[in-house]
């Protein structure tokens, strides 16, 4: 395993807690960073209230095979995201092989081959998918098998229903509970403990070579940034062209095509790209203000880990504002246990009381924070009233905030077309909630606005007023350049571009279905034979949000008959009008296509959109077959299994 097998890196877990002196182990199987966090907090907790000896591990720089010799009076923590259709994370898929085989084999060869195994395990899932949190549903029950002692009760957290955090907090405390009581182990009163120093290097300035100002390494740093490019190496990309696909009062499409040539980046049609993030230079600017350190932003610091487990989540030499800008998502949700952890550093006893009771009151938390959609920054200046918060140390930001991720999109182009061009379509995100001046804005997508606008010239970039820094001095984070990855996916066409396909994709749900179908011009321009089209794709108004108008006259030119457009206008009639509707309508056609082995494709909205569309499915399968809906529904799963049906959904 390419990332395990650094120089001088032992992949043996065993020997590494006993070479740190370690009794507890929290593993995260993560993809977007908060199963990786919540492993983080997990640790922090255990050594701050028990005095647990704690360590933070990725599991796919460990290898599992002496699990089984890990005495019990130690602990394994598992913290594992379910991804996508049930998925392990990446950097969790061989653990998970490993651990749920049939013949899982262990170096001593006990009986029962874990009995000696204490172990803890949380899920991160998403209830509007089907598989959900299947991967500690799958991991615990491998592990029970194995004969291992779980600790407490396998906590699963869901992003679907939104309760997330407050899921994880409830299943911490009795798991606590129950750990302390296994291990014998005394609560504590909890002192904050830096797990960073934070140290300023006065002989050097943000202009000197080695201070890193947003690049993600060093061959960045000096400019010789070579592939592979992946999700630890992003490529600045050129970014060709970009444009609104529409623009109307708070709601923008963006379409950006982007440059990979020369790099060793490919892609196949239905793939994923991910976008490396800045955050606004509004917020970077509130942030660094509320923890006075404006004037101290350039300022270069060195920051070391005071522990040799823990990791710098950025390199450094850096400043204060390159890792608030390029590494921190300082513009995330925050959690409750956050707040109660930084009222021992508030300005007053005012303040102090209202963060304590904004950590302990779920309701009051949810009515004074959540429903505005309020940043940390936004909160301390709330609470504090202004004043400053400047005793907390920095460490507990880098402590307590998730690196910066990157987002993903579904390329919208075909590499059959443009092998080294990708298309990004994006809505951006912007809400006015209640409360609040200013609409809330999502980091990623505002981003890519802002990129869109410096590149074209636009008279007045950056219309919601954030500027975003996109000069630096070395990098190329210059307004025309977007950091990127590809990440690939099984969301694909059929090899025989002969068979029949089906694509729903309302609203961006669209984006890789517009790759599927420039796809299918260029076979047909190939000389192929290209089956059946049908696209349903839906939108509000056919004057306003209807994507990709032009290109679908194409697609009917080239392709003739055998492409087709169904459209749902949702707000043109007395009556919302979906593309499950539509679907509905051709019950005909569509049972016939399926007969054909006609390839069904769904993308978009995860929470509603995709789990209709799976039951209109159902019910056209049901009445045109004349069957039973159960006896429909286990075809339409069939389907799935089979790769007939595909999702790329998201929520
Ligand atoms: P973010 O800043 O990440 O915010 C996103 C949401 O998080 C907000 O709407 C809000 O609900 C919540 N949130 C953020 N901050 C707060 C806060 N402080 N308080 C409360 N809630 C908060 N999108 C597309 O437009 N096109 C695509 O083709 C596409 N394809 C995708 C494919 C995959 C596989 C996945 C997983 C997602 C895809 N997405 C796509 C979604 C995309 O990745 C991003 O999630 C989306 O663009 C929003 O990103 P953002 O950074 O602008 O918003
Ligand atoms: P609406 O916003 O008018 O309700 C793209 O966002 C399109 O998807 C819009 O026309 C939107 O309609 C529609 N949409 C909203 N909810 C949906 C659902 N549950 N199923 C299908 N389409 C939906």
């Amino acid at each position: 395993n390419a990332s395990g097998a650094k120089a001088g890196k032992t992949r043996n877990i065993v020997e590494k807690m006993e070479e740190q002196g370690k009794n507890c182990i929290i593993f995260y199987g993560s993809q977007t960073g908060t199963a990786e966090d919540y492993a983080s907090r997990l640790a922090k907790e255990g050594k701050s209230r028990f005095g647990l000896e704690t360590m933070v591990a990725d599991l796919e720089e460990y290898d599992f095979e002496n699990l089984d010799t890990i005495p019990d009076d130690k602990v394994v923590f598992f913290v594992l995201a379910t991804y996508g259709e049930g998925e392990p994370t990446d950097n969790a898929v061989d653990f998970y092989e490993f651990i749920t085989s049939e013949d899982v084999n262990f170096t001593e060869g006990n009986e029962p081959a874990l009995g000696n195994l204490n172990y803890v395990a949380f899920g991160l899932g998403n209830n509007t998918y089907e598989h959900y949190n299947s991967m500690v549903r799958n991991v615990d029950k491998a592990l029970q098998k194995l004969g291992a002692h779980r600790i407490g009760d396998a906590g699963e957290g869901d992003d679907g229903a939104g309760t997330m955090e407050e899921d994880f907090l409830a299943w911490k405390e009795p798991m606590w509970k129950a750990l302390a009581e296994r291990l014998n182990l005394e609560e504590r009163e909890a002192v904050y403990e830096p797990v960073f120093s934070i140290v300023e290097r006065e002989g050097l300035t943000k202009e000197s070579p080695e201070v890193y100002l947003g690049e993600p390494n060093k061959m960045h740093l000096d400019g010789t940034a070579k592939g592979p490019f992946n999700a630890h190496n992003p490529y600045i990309a050129p970014i060709t062209q970009s444009y609104e696909l529409f623009s109307v009062k708070d709601r923008n499409c963006l379409h950006m095509d982007i440059d990979i040539s020369g790099t060793n980046l490919n892609y196949q049609t239905g793939d994923h790209i991910a976008v490396w993030p800045t955050n606004p230079g509004a917020e970077v600017d509130r942030f660094l203000d509320i923890l006075g350190l404006t004037e101290k932003r350039h300022a270069v610091v060195s920051v070391k880990a005071l522990e040799p487990t823990a990791k710098v989540p950025f390199p450094t030499p850096t400043t204060y504002d390159a890792i608030v800008r390029y590494h921190m998502e300082i513009c995330a949700p925050v959690s409750r246990q956050f707040l109660a952890q930084l009222a021992a550093f508030a300005p007053d006893a005012e303040s102090k009381a209202e963060m304590t009771k904004l950590g302990a009151e779920k309701e009051y938390f949810h009515e004074k924070i959540s429903v505005h959609h309020l940043n940390i920054a936004r909160v301390l200046d709330i609470v504090g009233k202004g004043q400053k918060w400047n005793n907390i140390p920095f460490s507990a930001f880098i402590e307590g905030i998730t690196k910066l991720q990157p987002r993903y999109y579904s390329i919208s182009s075909s590499s059959l077309e443009h092998p080294k061009k990708i298309s990004i379509t994006a809505v951006v995100e912007s809400t006015q909630l209640p409360g609040r001046d200013d609409p809330f804005r999502g980091v990623a997508t505002n981003y890519l606005l802002a990129l869109k606008q410096k590149q074209n010239g636009d008279p007045e970039p950056c219309p919601f007023g954030l500027s975003y820094e996109i000069t630096g001095p070395r990098n190329k984070y210059d307004g025309i350049h977007v950091p990127v990855h590809v990440r690939h996916s099984n969301f694909k066409l059929p090899s025989d571009p002969s068979k029949p396909i089906i694509c729903i994709g309302p609203g961006t749900g669209v984006a890789p279905m517009r790759g599927f179908i420039r796809e299918r011009i260029q076979q047909a321009k190939n000389g192929e034979n290209v089956g059946k089209t049908l696209l349903f794709f839906g939108c509000r108004k056919s004057t306003e949000d209807f994507m990709y108008k032009d290109e679908w006259e194409e697609a009917k030119q080239v392709l003739g008959d055998n492409f087709e457009l169904i459209t749902a206008f949702s707000r043109e009639g007395p009556k919302k009008v979906y593309v499950q509707h539509r679907l509905k309508e051709r019950a005909v056609e569509i049972n016939q296509l399926l007969e054909q082995k006609a390839y069904f494709y769904v993308c978009g909205d995860a929470a509603n959109m995709a789990r209709e569309v799976n039951n209109v499915l159902g019910q056209i399968i049901s009445e045109q077959r004349g069957i039973p809906e159960a006896k429909a529904e286990e075809i339409v799963k069939n389907m799935r299994s089979s790769n007939q049906y595909q999702e790329d959904v998201w929520s």
